[in-house]
């Protein structure tokens, strides 16, 4: 069944407080609940009188209102409900005076690997709730828009589970004669039940404080097991320096007197935002230099940042319906890259994030699961966490800022928060809270909430010598996707630039005006074609267009390779300099591969050399000390598009010709700058400790590279210095770029010294969950033949576990998602394999089967041959008996859309 926005409803029952009490057990837990409800005033016509409340997966012991037990005519139970049908006639007062209901249920967190609802984590008592998992903890009215007071009192073993946590204060605690202990929690805020966490177990946490703005003292703990104590301390100094940074960008402060966060291996998503007490994958908060990536840092730092952000972007001002998802996740996205943005490389931030967009989200964009930021309907609300919500929802926000400007950006934030302080609304209430504060219509850019797609802009420029004049001609239009066939044209913020042939910044004057004193401006796209003038323009210029990549659209501007060698020195835009030097590079692979799709030679035009040779140069320069660049940024500009972008921009998907072009001018550009490539390598070297900041990033993501450049040569050399770094290295970083290296390298020597790097490698490690993961990433992603051999293999080693989702990520995921040669195989053993790992893991844990479709969904867009091999195993999947409503939901769209 499928739910639609335009049913929703108002709730016919509120909930004022709820009081739960969990005695947790060994077998089974006992939760009681005591609900102060009444009829919702607000109802129109005031008549409902049946009260249907959620709840599954569970065994009801007894129902009672106002004290008084409920006999088995008086309700009903079934798989999803409990329903009092006529609930005035068990009352002596009017349901809107308020009344009291009451229910004691059985649950088996132990047998619950759905991790969803309370389950246990190794030997430690969690809960996930977002977004319907409280229903599987007892009989609730299961939705944002519903908000209670919590008071929690939780009983348990004192040995086994010495640490017992809910959200807000503790107000109460003590022991029972048997063993067992208690503690009542009470949370100050009201709340809906998603944000609602428990926490039991035999946890350490380490500790700190902060003082906010105006001086209200916060104890903020992160908990973990014992192993992990010495992994917290990246996590909370991202913590506090995300405290700081919401008060001073959006004067928003901490409100409860303690912020917890626990640590959990077993978690289907990153993190959680409850109130109060956020609950964490491992992968999210832990990190040390020895066993942690600097890109899994910088992750922990902004997941750590994202649930913080939470706290009023999602609590404090909620969801009125999970239509409305993208109102807390694409402004919390937004709020935390500005954040990391403002704490490394802002450009380096932008450039990651916009890459990650422009792969994957515009991909789900052209897929048959495409939605518009604000869905209109959904099977399984758990399948619409996705990159259009998060990614493509914080776009939506930062076009939002581009057309009203910062200071209203601001204005309009305070009032959004000021006026829907304790509501729960709608991504409607944001955009007029935007409105209102700026003065700016906003009518026609409310469509990239509702229209789905990515729109596609065509621009050329025409230079009109005699009238000097400079005229930018535009279109724009969307492709059909499921349920749109027609779309009407978006508000279109084009943040551009001029630049004279000097490569200085022109300024742009428009009719009717005479000096405007600007040199960038965000044009208002609004029509399906458009026309700009810009006056007083001396001779003909380059357009820097789209700066900051101020839209989420496919651009594609006429410009020649010689302009985008020019954009790529000058323009002062460090994105677009950036972008240059990809749309170069994409340019000169898609002409190879058209050349090599019709038998002919590859033969790379020369000029992507030369641009190349010229970063170099800069890179080298700046290594010796010359610090004129950011090294990130020219790490980022050595860097080819990938595998996956070359794929996403394709017609149809070649993805053999794709990997053979990608890895023909990788190795020629490694060999024609081998010696600046092992200049670089070595002016990176460094023997200051390790850390974790912009600088050190950048130095080893530059070192990093030029060593992957070096691998390519023919020669022994780099794989001795490969090896080298593997075993030398003090740092994850290194160890794991070298790995990487050695596991990849063609070269016949370097067969064995993978085979031991990663004997190795896994001797050393075993103990540590989280970097076996990467280890088998690293052999799932191997491109060499025989990986799915192996990673059969590795389905049966005692580290894997398919109940764990980092876990299964790590090895099958990584095989589906990041070895498309492999998975993509004409045997059609990859397809075949992977929807086997679906069925198995569609009975354990649907969420993350039906994750693991993404792949497969993407069926349309490859080659006959493939076509048949991967729609057969959706087939195989459709026929499947008992599916849950999240895999059928993302097959039967893969199948049937068109
Ligand atoms: N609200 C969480 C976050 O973005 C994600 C929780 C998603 N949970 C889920 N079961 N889909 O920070
Ligand atoms: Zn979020």
């Amino acid at each position: 069944t499928t739910i639609y926005l335009k049913d929703y409803q108002v709730p016919t029952f509120l909930i004022d407080r709820t009081q739960l009490r969990f005695e947790l057990e060994e077998t089974q837990t006992r939760v009681i609940s005591r609900l102060s409800m009444r009829r919702n005033p607000d109802l129109i016509g005031n008549t409902g009188n049946t009260l249907r409340l959620d709840g599954q997966d569970m065994t009801l012991v007894s129902v009672s209102l106002n004290g008084q037990a409920l006999s088995a005519e008086q309700y009903q139970v079934d798989d999803e409900s409990l329903v009092i049908a006529n609930i005035s006639a068990l009352l002596d007062q009017s349901p809107e005076q308020g009344f009291e209901l009451s229910c004691e249920t059985l649950i088996k967190p132990q047998e619950n690997t759905s991790l969803e609802g309370l389950y246990k984590s190794h030997t430690m008592f969690c809960t996930q709730c977002e977004a319907e998992g409280f229903r599987k903890i007892t009989y609730y009215l299961d939705r944002p828009d519903v908000m209670a007071m919590f008071e929690t009192t939780i009983v348990a073993d004192k040995r086994r589970y010495p640490v017992l946590l809910s959200n807000g204060n503790a107000i109460k605690q003590g022991e029972l004669d048997d063993g067992r202990h208690w503690v009542t929690w009470e949370d100050p805020f009201r709340k809906p039940c998603y944000l609602f966490a428990l926490v039991a177990g035999d946890l350490k946490s380490i500790e700190d404080r902060f003082t906010t703005q105006s001086g209200r003292d916060v104890m903020l703990r992160i908990f973990v097991e014992e192993k992990d104590l010495d992994k917290c301390d990246h996590a909370m100094q991202s913590l506090k320096n995300a405290m700081r940074w919401d008060e001073q960008v959006y004067g928003r402060e901490y409100d409860l007197d303690i912020f917890m966060i626990v640590a959990v291996d077993d978690f289907n998503m990153g993190a959680m935002e409850n109130k109060g007490l956020n609950i964490f994958n491992t992968s999210c908060v832990l990190a040390k230099p020895e066993t942690t990536t600097d890109t899994a840092f910088q992750r922990v730092e902004a997941v750590v940042a994202h649930e913080y952000f939470h706290n009023w972007s999602g609590n404090r001002v909620t969801c009125r319906d999970w239509f409305q998802l993208s109102l807390k996740e694409g402004f919390t996205v937004f709020r935390d890259a500005e954040f990391s943005a403002d704490m490394g490389s802002r450009t380096v931030k932008r450039v990651e994030d916009v890459t990650f967009l422009r792969t994957a989200q515009f991909a789900e964009d052209a897929g048959p699961m495409s939605h518009p930021v604000r869905p209109d309907s959904y099977m399984e609300i758990s399948n619409f966490y996705t990159l259009t919500i998060y990614e493509k929802g914080a776009e939506v926000v930062r076009m939002i800022r581009e057309l009203v400007g910062e200071e209203n950006f601001r204005k309009g934030s305070d009032l959004y928060f000021e006026r829907h302080d304790g509501q729960a609304v709608t991504t409607e209430d944001f955009v007029r809270a935007m409105e209102e504060a700026s003065g700016v219509d906003l009518q026609q850019f409310r469509r990239w909430y509702t229209q789905s797609g990515t729109p596609v802009m065509h621009v050329s420029g025409h230079y009109n010598e005699p009238a000097q004049t400079y005229e930018l001609s535009l279109s724009q239009s969307c492709p059909p996707t499921p349920g749109q066939p027609h779309k009407e044209p978006f508000h279109i913020p084009l943040r551009m630039g001029l630049l004279g042939a000097g490569g200085n910044e022109l300024e742009l004057n428009l009719p009717g005006e005479k000096h405007s004193g600007l040199t960038e401006r965000v044009l208002n796209v609004t029509e399906p074609v458009q026309r700009f003038v810009f006056h007083n323009i001396p001779a003909a210029p380059v357009p820097s267009l789209l700066r900051g990549f101020s839209a989420p659209v496919k651009l594609h501007a006429d410009l020649d390779r010689d302009q985008l060698m020019f954009l790529m020195t000058r323009d002062s835009d460090g994105f677009n300099r950036w972008n240059a030097s990809q749309e170069l590079a994409v340019g000169v692979m898609q002409e190879m591969l058209a050349s090599h799709q019709q038998g002919g030679e590859m033969v790379m035009d020369s000029r992507l050399s030369v641009a190349v040779g010229e970063v170099l140069q800069h890179a080298v320069a700046d290594a010796q000390g010359a610090n004129e660049l950011d090294q990130a940024m020219l790490a980022q500009l050595l860097s080819l598009p990938s595998e996956a972008y070359l794929s996403e921009l394709a017609e149809e998907i070649d993805v053999d010709g794709i990997h053979a072009v990608r890895e023909h001018v990788a190795d020629a550009l490694a060999a024609e700058h081998a010696a600046a490539f092992a200049q670089l390598y070595q002016l990176c070297q460094s023997d200051e400790p390790y850390r974790a900041d912009a600088a050190g990033i950048a130095r080893r993501s530059l070192k990093n590279l030029s060593l992957a450049y070096l691998m390519r040569l023919p020669e022994p050399k780099p794989l001795d210095v490969c090896f080298e770094q593997f075993t030398g290295a003090g740092n994850m970083t290194d160890v794991d770029a070298a790995l990487r290296l050695l596991v990849n390298s063609r070269q016949p020597q370097a067969a064995a010294l993978a085979e031991k790097a990663l004997a190795d490698f896994y001797a050393k490690w075993r103990h540590e969950s989280l970097v076996v993961n990467q280890w088998f990433t690293v052999q799932a992603t191997a491109s060499r033949q025989g990986t799915l051999q192996q990673v059969k293999a590795l389905m049966e080693h005692e580290a894997f576990d398919i109940r764990n989702p980092n876990k299964v990520r790590s090895l099958i995921g990584a095989f589906s998602n990041g070895n498309p040669v492999n998975f993509h195989d004409l045997s059609g053993e990859g397809y075949q394999f992977l929807a086997e790992q679906i069925l198995q893991l569609d009975g354990l844990n649907p969420q993350i089967a039906a994750r693991l479709l993404t792949p497969l969904t993407r069926w349309r867009r490859y080659g006959a041959q493939r076509q048949k091999l991967m729609k057969a195993e959706l087939e195989r999947i459709a026929a499947q008996a008992d599916l849950s409503r999240d895999v059928y939901e993302v097959v039967s769209k893969s199948l049937s859309a068109s």
